[in-house]
């Protein structure tokens, strides 16, 4: 089966990179096409636009910042409708709100291609380790059609629910992220005001048991932040966004989410809005007045 990624940003690359490296009939699309070149010298076909893309793969795979960049790359004349026949399949993976993917599937009906929604957990390192889960959300027979061309790109995808439910699962799991590091830099800054060194209390938290894999790998930033985010203050705030808009729709209060969202809010006027969202940090430690310097 030809797949093809409209995308090819920190994810959509990393993916790309899987399907390269497994010898898929791969296909790509990027805004910004010098991005994509280092995909053609590894045998990626670039193609000029999404409707190109959607023409000739079977499995559209799209995976773009957020709703309006999706729609950039839906609709008019060079956009994936356009471009859809019947027996294709559109994999959706970008985070985006469950209502969106469900209007987007009455749009993609009459082309007589399916869509399906899909979410991904992991980073950008959990691609290139080869452990990304994909979870999906549509018809059945569908989700197995696409399973193992899928698999290239991760090898744990697994049907969650219907047109929907992956990107619920998605919003779902995210809020904890930041909630976790903003816990967790509430511990290491009480223990530093009150005489115990940064990096020590860090090492203590690390250690013990309240220490998430999320929170073992990433609270390290705390005290050397990466250049480049692996994922940033913006992209983060983006999904506690669609947390609280779905929790305020189906009336589920998330007060710890919330708090969240306003740390967030804060980092992006200390004007840390593209750096890894570990910067929570630093938001807190500015009101608690310990060293806010970002290193
Ligand atoms: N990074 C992670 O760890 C992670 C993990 C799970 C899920 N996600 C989700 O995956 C999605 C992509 O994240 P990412 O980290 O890969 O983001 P990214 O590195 O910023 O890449 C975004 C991609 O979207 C494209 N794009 C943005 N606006 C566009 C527009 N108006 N028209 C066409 N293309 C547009 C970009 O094209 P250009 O290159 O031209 O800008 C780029 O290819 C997001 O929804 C994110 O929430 C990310």
């Amino acid at each position: 089966m030809k797949i093809g990624i409209i995308g090819l940003g920190e994810m959509g690359g990393a993916m790309m990179d899987r399907l390269l490296l497994a010898g898929s009939d791969a296909y790509g699309y990027n805004r910004t096409k010098p991005k994509a070149q280092r995909y053609v010298e590894r045998g990626m076909k670039l193609l000029d636009t999404p409707r190109d893309v959607a023409s000739t793969c079977d499995i559209v795979v799209t995976m773009v910042t957020n709703e309006s960049a999706l729609h950039a790359v839906t609709d008019g004349e060079d956009g994936i409708l356009a471009g859809l026949t019947r027996g294709k399949y559109w994999v959706e993976m970008s985070t985006i709100s469950p209502d969106a993917i469900r209007d987007l599937a009455k749009r993609v009906e009459p082309t007589g291609a399916t869509l399906l929604d899909a979410a991904v957990l992991g980073s950008q390192l959990t691609v290139e380790q080869g452990h990304l889960l994909i979870m999906l959300g549509g018809p059945e027979d569908a989700c197995e059609r696409v399973e193992e061309p899928l698999q290239a790109i991760g090898p744990n995808v697994r049907r969650i629910g219907d047109i929907g439910h992956a990107k619920v699962m998605k919003i779902s799991l995210n809020l904890a992220m930041p909630v976790q590091i903003l816990a967790l830099s509430e511990g290491v800054i009480l223990a530093e005001k009150n005489g115990i060194d940064r990096k020590t209390a860090l090492d203590m938290m690390l250690g013990g048991a309240v220490a998430s894999p999320m929170l073992k790998y990433r609270a390290p930033f705390i005290m050397k932040m990466p250049e480049k985010a692996w994922f940033d203050v913006g992209m983060m705030q983006k999904d506690v966004m669609l947390a609280l808009e779905l929790a305020r729709e189906s009336a589920v209060p998330l007060p710890t989410a919330s708090v969240a969202n306003e740390f967030l809010t804060s980092a992006k006027a200390l004007g840390l809005g593209d750096r890894d969202f570990a910067a929570l940090f630093y938001a807190l430690a500015t009101m608690a007045g310990v060293d806010s310097t970002v290193r």
